[in-house]
């Protein structure tokens, strides 16, 4: 159904960064990220696309060792949580009711230097679409699954990098936003995800465990 070879550099180099890539369960305490690498990586977070533009969500950076401690306590004592380089706390906004279209379309003005009665258009879609698609009961699980986005970009530019990344959601959500404190800024946690280098981790060596292309991928012609 479609020819598999793969011939231009760039695109043998993609492929060959996604073979590289593994969920890292152990890191290398030593190695750091560099800000340049770090920034990137969140870049490729922010630019992520979200479903009608609404970029309800939040990462945060946690450096501080005591609160990585506690994380890791409530975290299936991974200990990525606390060894990785890095660690992002994806969190998804529970504000939604409120700030989603009006943010969206104050954002929209701004950067596109238009008013928003000019955007009447944009209001128009925002909320028939959304009303119109997403069950009120439904709501608060759309925003989270946007999340879901970001969280896959940053682990494939790392990859692309060469900086290693763990993707987690074994974790308690609940307790990892009380040590947070995300509930006062209206944010939930959803995953996390430890950035660094593989240390002497069993996993890096086992061959990548995935379905074949034709189970996954159908054409309909
Ligand atoms: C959303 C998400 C959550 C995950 N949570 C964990 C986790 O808590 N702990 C862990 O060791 N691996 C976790 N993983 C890693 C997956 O188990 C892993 O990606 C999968 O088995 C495929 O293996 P590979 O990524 O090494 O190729 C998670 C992956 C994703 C995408």
């Amino acid at each position: 159904m479609i020819n598999k070879t793969i011939t231009t550099e760039k695109n043998q180099e993609i492929i060959k960064a996604l073979n590289w890539r593994y969920a890292v369960k152990i890191f290398d305490k030593n190695k750091k990220v560099s800000d340049e690498d770090l920034y990137t990586i969140l870049e490729s977070a922010r630019l992520s696309p979200s479903s009608s533009g609404i970029e309800m969500w939040k990462f945060i950076v946690v450096d501080n060792p005591e609160v990585r401690t506690k994380l890791r306590e409530v975290g299936d004592n991974q200990p990525k949580i606390t060894d990785a380089s890095h660690l992002i706390v994806l969190t998804y906004r529970t504000d939604t009711e409120k700030s989603l279209v009006k943010e969206r379309l104050e954002r929209t003005a701004k950067i596109q230097n238009q008013s928003i009665e000019t955007l009447g258009g944009l209001k128009a879609i925002l909320e028939g679409g959304v009303a119109k698609h997403i069950k009120q009961e439904d709501l608060e699980y759309w925003v989270k699954a946007q999340a879901y986005i970001p969280l896959g970009m940053m682990i494939e530019t790392s990859a692309l990098l060469g900086v290693d990344a763990g993707p987690m959601e074994g974790f308690e959500p609940g307790k990892v936003d009380k040590i947070l404190g995300l509930k006062e800024k209206n944010l939930k946690s959803v995953t996390m995800l430890a950035l660094g280098y593989r240390g002497e981790d069993p996993a890096s060596t086992r061959p990548k465990v995935r379905r074949e292309f034709d189970e996954v991928i159908e054409f309909i012609k």
